[in-house]
């Protein structure tokens, strides 16, 4: 009689994925910059992390929003996200303001946030100075909202674009002085950067970051621009009068395109630079944006598709919430705990 049955080594345990977490915020159609620099690698993290991505329609009330278009807008966020890859199977999909706890550990952080470090968020200072009309209570506490995102989650990394890494430094400060005070509830968010930090500049004026809210919608691709519209944008981008296609200091214009191109295509500068060889912008536009339209045509196809489908999004975004407020729920009742809050009778 074989004794193997003893012997069998218990199978070992697979590694526990790391978690990681963000949020996006839902005003107004995603840019090609913000498919660039984080919902197309937000995609490619699902194999290997536990993902958590969401859109932050808290965060959006700190400038004043019109109620039906923030309505509309947090949904088509949710769709885009799943139009842009995200899978609701493999990764957790919410909506913010759907799972209180957020709301509940942001004042609690808030109470915990100096007004000094508050201060300090040049964010803060550059949203009360464009919004003067409208510096309120909430612009001012963001990053407490945004810590509690995090640390509900005990996510390992955030990805964030350079404009957010002062509020994950926040995020781990308050994190650490709470840890400090009550004892050891939250981990340590780490920032998470992309391979290379493929930032997306403005098509009229490649000193500005693309952006959603750029009045000129010439300066940005929007992630659901139609073919036309994509390649209209792309040949009046701004470059310079050489027409010689290489990547150099005093290029700005062209340095963004060929960022662009070398992303969607995974051509390095070198081999662009071969490809347009003695040729003119006009015909790397035209390569650029042809690129461009055929790396976003499945997400527009998808978008359609989900867009027109309100009863699949509403029984996604419900799923989500439900995990999200189980997960969540377990940090906020030991935060609550150690602050010393009763214990909540339902
Ligand atoms: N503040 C982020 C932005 O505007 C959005 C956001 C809210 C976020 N909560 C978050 C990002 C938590 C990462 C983690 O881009």
């Amino acid at each position: 009689m074989s004794d193997e049955k003893m012997t069998a080594p218990v199978e070992a345990k697979p590694e526990k994925k790391k978690i990681i977490l963000s949020g996006i915020q839902p005003t107004g159609i995603f840019t090609l910059g913000n498919y660039i620099g984080a919902v197309r690698n937000w995609g490619q993290l699902q194999e290997d992390y536990n993902c958590y991505y969401f859109v932050a329609d808290l965060h959006s009330l700190t400038i004043r929003q019109d109620p039906a278009d923030l309505r509309k807008q947090s949904l088509e966020a949710f769709a885009l996200l799943l139009a842009a890859g995200i899978d609701p199977e493999k990764s957790l999909v919410f909506i913010q303001s759907h799972v209180r706890s957020h709301a509940e550990l942001g004042w609690i952080l808030a109470c915990n946030s100096m007004f000094g470090e508050l201060s300090r968020m040049t964010q803060f200072k550059d949203k009360a100075a464009k919004h003067a009309d409208n510096v309120n209570a909430g612009l001012f506490t963001y990053p407490s909202l945004m810590a509690a995102d995090i640390l509900l989650y005990q996510a390992d990394y955030v990805p964030v674009g350079a404009d957010q890494t002062q509020h994950l430094e926040f995020t781990r400060n308050v994190a650490n002085r709470f840890n400090g005070i009550y004892g050891n509830v939250f981990k340590l968010p780490e920032a998470f950067l992309p391979k290379e930090g493929a930032k997306i500049m403005s098509l009229q004026d490649p000193a500005k970051k693309m952006s959603k809210s750029d009045p000129n919608p010439k300066s940005r691709i929007s992630i659901l621009d139609d073919e036309d519209t994509i390649m209209r944008k792309f040949r009046s981008a701004v470059t310079d009068s050489e027409a010689h296609v290489c990547y150099r200091d005093d290029k700005p214009g062209i340095n963004n395109l060929m960022t662009i191109y070398s992303v969607v295509t995974g051509k390095t500068y070198g081999q662009i630079e071969a490809e347009f060889e003695g040729k003119g912008y006009g015909d790397f536009k035209t390569a650029v944006g042809e690129a461009v339209s055929e790396e976003l045509r499945p997400i527009r196809e998808n978008f359609a598709r989900l867009i027109g489908d309100k009863a699949y999004l509403e029984e996604t975004y419900k799923m989500g919430a439900e995990r999200a407020e189980r997960i969540s729920g377990r940090t906020l009742a030991k935060v609550r705990k150690k602050i010393g809050l009763l214990a909540n009778p339902f």
